[in-house]
This record gives C-alpha cells, structure tokens and sequence, in this order.
C-alpha cells in the first residue's frame, strides 16, 4: 500500500494491482487507483452517490447532498477524501469526518471518526472496491494518528473489516438507542477504551427534505425508484415467517438494509432455514443483505491491511 500519510497540497495515490473476485478467470489484472478526491471530481462524485444510493432506502435519495455539504463542513478529513478509478473511469468514492461520543451524564467528548457515504458505481458493485476502499482508507486514519471510527452502515457488510456492534463497548445513538447497523471499530489497540456514550455526527447529516429535492433539480431528471414490496416475496417463505417479517414493521425488502441478519432472525423468530432463504430471495432482488450461515455477522476475521 502507498504512504497514506501526506500533506495537504500533495495528492495520495495508491496503486492497486486489483483484480474481481468475482471475474479473475475471465480478466486480466487491472490497476486501480485510490487518490484524493480533487475540484474537478466534485460533480461525478455527487452523480456517482446519487446513482449508488437511488432507491436503496427510499424512492429518492439524500446522500449526493450530504457529499457536498461534507466539503465545506470543518469536520471533512480532507485527506480520507477519495475516489477509486479502474482505467481512468471514475468508479467509488468515500468521505470521513469527525464525529463526537458524548457521555451523557459528565458531557466528557471523545472525538472519533466516521465515514460515508460510501459508494461504488453500481455496475461495478461486488468487484472488491467497497473492499478496496475501506481498506485503504481504515489503513490511513490510523496512520494519520486517528484512534476509532463509529458508523451507521449495512450491519453484516462491515464487520469484514472489523466493526462491531457500537453497544459492544458501551457506545449508543443519541437518545440511547442501539442497533445493529451502529458499528465500531478500535483503529490502534486500546483506540476505544473509556470511549463510551452517545455517538453524534456532523449537522450536514440530518439534511432538509426541501433542500435536498432543489438540490437534486441541479441533476438529470430521475423517476423515483419503485421499492419492492413484501408481497413478492410472499409464498417463497413461511407463511409464518411472512408474518413475523411484518410484525417486525417491514413493508419493502429494502427496509431489510438497516438490519442485520441476527436482528432480523431474534427478532422475528426466524430459523436459520428461513433466514437462508430471505437471503437468497433478497438476492434476486438485487439486495445484497446478511452474511452467509455459520459467519456470524460479529466474528468475521478482521481484515485491515
Ligand atoms: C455497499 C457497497 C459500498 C459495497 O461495495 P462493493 O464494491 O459493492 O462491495 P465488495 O465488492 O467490496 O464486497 C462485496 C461483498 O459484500 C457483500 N455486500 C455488499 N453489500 C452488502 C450488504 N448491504 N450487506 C451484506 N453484505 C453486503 C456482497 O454480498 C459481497 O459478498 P461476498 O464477498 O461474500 O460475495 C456498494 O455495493 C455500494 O455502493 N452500494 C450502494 C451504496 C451503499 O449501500 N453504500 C454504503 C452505505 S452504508
């Protein structure tokens, strides 16, 4: 991996002999390069955002928005600010900023760091360069002397690199609530010792509905994406299973994203038969969701190179 550690006037690039897991046997070896994101990269940046997260959660989406607060925001980490390109296309991005953990009670803050949007070109997603990114860019914050980073993110994507479940070691949304999908991760030993309390992000995360939909004026027109809705899965599992998905409060498979594969089998009593097989039904969909059976979401071996 390139030197990760720059100043701010130089541009970090890391060059990647990559290759797809997926495609190996039908390609050769391509080269992909990590570099800083520059000016002329902000708008397909936005559009590469926009593009990945169209639909993911909702029939719209915020984060092209967020992506361009971001730069003007003083919590940005300019220099975790990077793009992925496979023969000079533009093909992911990922942004850090500074966060805060805050303890309730004393109101003591212990800075961390954490990222996103992250997005891969959704034509090339599943190729490694989510990987690719997280990877590079984990192996930078330390080395830029960072100490932890805590996300919201897909619960069973990235625990591959290490994250746990934030409640693990006492870190909570604000309000107290835990889930799943808030993840942590120690960026040197001991990085979250004593760091416990309410995780809070940069303001430009919570983004106006109005300002967003006059932001997204600014982009080629769109029509909303059609989520899908429970019922087409309907049949393909348990009737009892069906139901309890429902009791959970899931009305489209995408609002399966925000959980994991562990929350949604406690939750819904669902055995490891019928998880399987809403894995399998979310995957021809196009929803990539849970982690396969026996690779417990938690225990993933820790992969920061
Ligand atoms: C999520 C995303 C960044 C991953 O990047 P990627 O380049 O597609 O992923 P990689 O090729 O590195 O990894 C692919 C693996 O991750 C898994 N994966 C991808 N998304 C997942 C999810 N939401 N939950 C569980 N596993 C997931 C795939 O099933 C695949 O598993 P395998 O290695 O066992 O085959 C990319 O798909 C993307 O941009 N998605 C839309 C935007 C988004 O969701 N951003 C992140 C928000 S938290």
């Amino acid at each position: 991996m390139a030197p990760t550690t720059h100043s701010h006037d130089q541009e970090p690039r890391g060059q990647f002999a990559w290759w797809s897991v997926r495609r190996w046997t039908t390609l050769a070896a391509v080269t992909m390069t990590i570099r800083r994101e520059g000016p002329a990269d902000h708008r397909a940046v936005e559009e590469l955002t926009r593009d990945a997260f169209w639909g993911l959660f909702a029939p719209r989406c915020d984060e092209h928005l967020v992506v361009h607060l971001l730069r003007g925001s003083p919590a940005l980490v300019p220099e975790l600010d990077v793009v992925a390109e496979v023969d000079g296309e533009l093909v992911g991005h990922v942004v850090y900023s500074r966060a805060r953990v805050v303890e309730p009670t004393t109101g003591a803050e212990h800075p961390v760091l954490t990222f996103g949007p992250l997005s891969v070109r959704p034509d090339r997603q599943g190729d490694g360069i989510g990987g690719a990114l997280m990877r590079h860019t984990l192996a930078a914050a330390a080395e830029l002397g960072h100490r932890a980073v805590v996300v919201y993110g897909h619960p069973d994507y990235y625990p591959r690199f290490g994250f746990r479940p934030a409640a693990a070691v006492g870190i909570t949304a604000p309000g107290g609530a835990s889930f799943d999908a808030l993840m942590a991760l120690p960026l040197v030993p001991g990085g979250l010792d004593g760091v416990t309390g309410e995780f809070h992000e940069d303001p430009v995360f919570v983004v106006d509905p109005e300002r967003v939909a006059e932001f997204d004026r600014g982009f080629p027109p769109r029509p909303d994406a059609v989520l899908h809705p429970m019922e087409v899965i309907e049949g393909r599992l348990p009737a009892a299973a069906t139901q309890r998905l429902r009791g959970l409060g899931i009305g489209h498979l995408e609002d399966l994203r925000r959980l994991s594969r562990a929350e949604v089998a406690a939750g819904a009593g669902l055995d490891d038969e019928a998880s399987d097989a809403l894995r399998a039904l979310l995957a021809e969909h196009g929803i990539p969701w849970g982690s396969p059976r026996g690779h417990s979401a938690w225990t993933g071996a820790v992969d920061v190179s």
